[in-house]
This record gives C-alpha cells, structure tokens and sequence, in this order.
C-alpha cells in the first residue's frame, strides 16, 4: 500500500544500478550541520521553516518556479527573524519531492480500473493506460531534475540572489487589503532592521549570500529511489541518504514495523516523522514509544523531528498528549506544526483546498499548547508557493471558493500563494517571539 508496484522488474533493478552510480546531490558535511542546527532548534535557539510544493512536478522545473520558491522562503525567513529574534534554518520541499502516497494504489473511471497517480517520480497524472504504468525509468529524470533544481539554487543563494535588503521591492500591494495594515506597514519599514539584524546575530552579510545556507527535503516515499542515493562515505561512520539533507516519513508509512521506518533506521541524516489524528490521545504513548526507541535510541540532538499535523479542530485534543508521550521516553525531539494536511477539506464544487483562517489557527494553537506544557514549538511545515496561484481561500485578498477556479494548478494538495505565505508569516512570527 502508498507504494507502486512495478510491472517489470528488471528494467526497475537496471533503472536503480543506474541510479546507484550517479553522484550525490547532497554532501554529509550538509547534513551533519543541519543535524547540529535542528539540534539546536530543538533547544530554542533556532527555528525551523520548511516549505514547498506538496508534489513537485518535472515540468515545473523551470528557472521562474525555482526562483519563485526560493525567494518567497527568503522573505518569509526574513520575516521570521526579524519577529522571533532567532536565527531561521531554511528547508525547501524541493529537489525531490516527486513521489505521493496515495491511499488506494488504484483509480477508477467509467468503469475503467487503472494504477493511481504516485507521483511524477512513479507514473504521470493523465488517466489512460501507458500514463498511469509506473516506469522505474521515471526514477533517473526525477533525479536529474532533482540535480537542475539544486543546482539551480546552490547558484542563486552563491551568486548573492540580493533581493532582500529592499523590502520595498516586495510584491506587497496586498498589504493594503489586510485588516492587519497598518501592523504589516510598520513591519515592511522595520524589515531592513531585520536585515541588519540578521547580519548582526549570522555575522554573515546578507550582500554577500554565499553562505546562506539553504536545505532540501522531501518524503522518503519511493524506497528503491532512497536506497540508489544512500551511500557510504569516506572516513565516516554508516550510512547517509544523500538524495536530499533531511528526508521525512509520511503519516500513512509511520509505522513503527514498517519498511520505512526499517529504512530510516539506518541512516546518519536527520529525519522528520509525521504523526496525525489517527492515533487516538491515549494510545499516543504506546504509539511513539516504539517509533523513539528504533529512529532516536542514542538521543543524539537534531536526530528526530516530530511533525504534528492535527487540523485546527483537533490539536487541542491531541497535541498535549504527544507532547507528554515523548517526554515519557526520556529523548528530545524537534516538534514542528504542519498546519496543512489536517485542514484540508473539499468545496461544493469538489475542489480540495484550505482556508487561510484554519491554517492559522492551528498554529497560534500549536505554540500556544506547546507553551502550556512546558515544551516549545520549533519549526513550520508549509505547502506554499512563490507563484500567484489560488488554491488556499482567505488571507489578506479573502479568497473565496468560488476564486479557486482561476489559477488552480496543484495536482494534489493546494498551497499558500505567494501572498498568503508572506502573510501567514508575518502573523506568525510576532507569536513565536512573543
Ligand atoms: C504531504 O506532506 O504531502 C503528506 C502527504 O503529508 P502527510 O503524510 O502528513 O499526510
Ligand atoms: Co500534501
């Protein structure tokens, strides 16, 4: 189940050799240093924002949507710094992000029965029989767009991708329209302040971007494709998945006798795990201690990373028992908000989206839970995009369903535009600091 199925073996073991051969696209010095950063967040001294597409697509490869993504994290980082007073890891969903569980590995039309979308890594959306077959071959051009993308954005954050110092550059017409106005106008003013500042506590100035660091993550879905990229390397102890920096397991392969656990077992990155409603509160300890004990055993700082994706309506509910189900086992862990996957709903109309409102909320509720119990929330898990699409409603424009028809383009999950994103941090940023 969440996994395709090959048709024909061997061309998928000759697509992975292949694969096994390519260089890596990330380094374990990288990672080790994110390591040592979420470690860092877990203690409070940073924060952790990590955000992109749910499922990239190999058309959106392009210069504009790369650049689109990268800036709108900038800013939003910007932001962030600037309201919480802390240094800001930056981790794209990107440079892999290909591969999508899907509930039922089959899809019906018509009468006619065929394999789901998994993703652009796996087979392609259109419904007709040689689509929808997955192609082990799709692995290769789902790295080489992985390789163009990273490449792409190792250049722009080295050559000084300078489009920050002058916030009023920004596409921040929107502003205008919100009724936080005039909050948001002393903030665009005081965001050279967060620039200076930024220089100040990094010691690194923001002209000279070369060494910004930007991460990469995505959901180690597709096992044969994580497996190709997981290496050795020299004069350093086990193994490293060297697909991206900081790999994540889904909600629906959490399972702590699972392959996907299995497989993360075994690697030196750091991981991210996501955990929803599914379990109920009081099963929560039984339910995490297991999943501790085999991804965190030696405790090592920026090891593990909880992502809580609840919804609004039930991290209430759930989240303090998390939290205390983790502090029973003794280890530390990183706890993010993914304040998308729990409040997705659909419209009259049958289209997916969120609202701006809900997203929001259970953030504020998140921090604010975590504060309450003592613990603290370190980090964001956005599905946003620097483009100007709609397919979240609310924020500062009030999007309504019926706006969702015109620039939707997500095929699975909708994102935050360019302007929600920039709103949501803005609000958000001011509570985490407070
Ligand atoms: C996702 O991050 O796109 C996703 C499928 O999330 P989850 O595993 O939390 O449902
Ligand atoms: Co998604």
């Amino acid at each position: 189940m969440h996994q395709p199925v090959y048709p024909d073996q061997t061309a998928l073991e000759e697509a992975a050799a292949e694969l096994a051969e390519f260089p890596p696209l990330v380094t374990s010095w990288e990672i080790e240093r994110l390591k040592q950063q979420l470690g860092e967040a877990a203690e409070g001294k940073r924060f952790l924002l990590q955000g992109g597409d749910c499922a990239e697509q190999f058309k959106g490869c392009t210069s504009d949507q790369i650049t689109a993504k990268l800036k709108i994290l900038l800013q939003m980082s910007l932001v962030m710094v600037q309201g919480t007073r802390l240094p800001i890891i930056r981790v794209g969903r990107l440079g892999g992000q290909y591969a999508k569980p899907r509930s039922s590995p089959t899809e019906t039309r018509d009468g006619v029965e065929l394999p789901s979308y998994f993703g652009d890594i796996v087979n392609r959306p259109e419904f007709d029989e040689q689509s929808r077959r997955p192609d082990p071959w799709r692995m290769l051009r789902g790295y080489e767009r992985s390789s163009l993308t990273m490449n792409f954005i190792r250049a722009l954050v080295g050559g000084g991708f300078a489009d920050l110092h002058h916030p009023e550059y920004w596409d921040l017409g929107w502003v205008e329209h919100s009724p936080h106005a005039s909050e948001y106008q002393s903030m665009v003013n005081q965001l050279g302040d967060a620039v200076r500042f930024m220089e100040t506590i990094t010691g690194i100035s923001v002209g000279n971007l070369s060494r910004v660091e930007f991460y990469t993550s995505h959901e180690a879905l597709l096992l044969e494709y994580e497996a190709a990229l997981t290496r050795m390397v020299p004069r350093r102890d086990g193994w490293y998945n060297l697909s991206t920096h900081f790999p994540w397991i889904g909600m629906r392969t959490a399972a702590a006798d699972g392959a996907h656990v299995e497989f993360m077992r075994g690697l030196r990155n750091p991981i991210a795990i996501k955990i929803g409603p599914g379990i109920e509160p009081r099963n929560l300890k039984s339910a995490v201690t297991p999943l501790i004990d085999t991804l965190h055993p030696d405790d090592e700082p920026g090891r593990l990373t909880f992502i809580h994706r609840y919804g609004a309506e039930k991290v209430a509910e759930h989240l303090p028992a998390l939290i205390e189900a983790v502090r029973s086992t003794g280890r530390k862990v990183l706890f993010v908000c993914d304040p998308m996957h729990g409040n997705t709903r659909s419209t009259s109309a049958g289209i997916k989206t969120r609202r701006f409102d809900d997203i929001l909320m259970e953030l504020e509720q998140s921090i604010e839970i975590h504060r309450n119990c003592d613990s603290h929330l370190g980090g964001v898990h956005f599905e946003l995009t620097g483009e100007n699409v709609t397919e979240c409603t609310g924020g500062a424009r009030g999007l309504t369903d019926d706006d969702l028809r015109e620039g939707y383009r997500s095929l699975v999950d909708p994102r935050l535009n360019y302007e929600q994103s920039l709103e949501m941090a803005m609000l958000i940023a001011r509570r985490i600091g407070d």
